[in-house]
């Protein structure tokens, strides 16, 4: 094999090798959503506005209803946005909290605090 030969072959090669690591890489961002985690922000508009009745997640004034992994799930409250949801439509003795009180972006940082911390 000539010597320029040999160059073509290794430029192949390496193209190849470039071009399937790319297409692994746009495969890795289609998977599930990562873990939420808790972000500073989202703690402190916890404390802020939830944990009067909330504190370390749970609930002053239903007990029942606690903001627990499990507890949550059971009554079909499973991502950030149906926590969003419950925050805009809460059930009896919650207060409600529209977008002008706290806009969908904090919400979600609540909301991912709430997931990430309350297991
Ligand atoms: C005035 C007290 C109060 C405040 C403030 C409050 N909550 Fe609640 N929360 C409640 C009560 C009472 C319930 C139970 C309502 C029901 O029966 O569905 C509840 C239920 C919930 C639930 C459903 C729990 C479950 O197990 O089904 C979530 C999620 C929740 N609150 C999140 C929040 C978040 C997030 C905030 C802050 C932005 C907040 N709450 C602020 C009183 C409060």
């Amino acid at each position: 094999m000539s010597a320029r030969r040999l160059g073509y072959w290794v430029g192949a090669v390496t193209l190849g090798a470039a071009l399937a690591g790319c297409s692994e890489e746009s495969a890795k961002t289609t998977g599930s959503a990562p873990p939420p985690t808790a972000s500073k922000r989202g703690e402190e508009l916890f404390r802020e506005r939830c944990a009067p009745c909330h504190p370390d997640g749970g609930n002053r004034i239903n007990p029942k209803k606690t903001l627990h992994a499990r507890v949550l799930a059971d009554n079909g409250i499973k991502s950030a946005g149906d926590i969003v949801r419950v925050m805009r439509k809460p059930g009896p003795g919650m207060t409600s909290f529209d977008p002008a009180a706290i806009p969908d972006r904090d919400a979600t940082l609540i909301a991912e605090y709430v997931l990430a911390t309350f297991k």
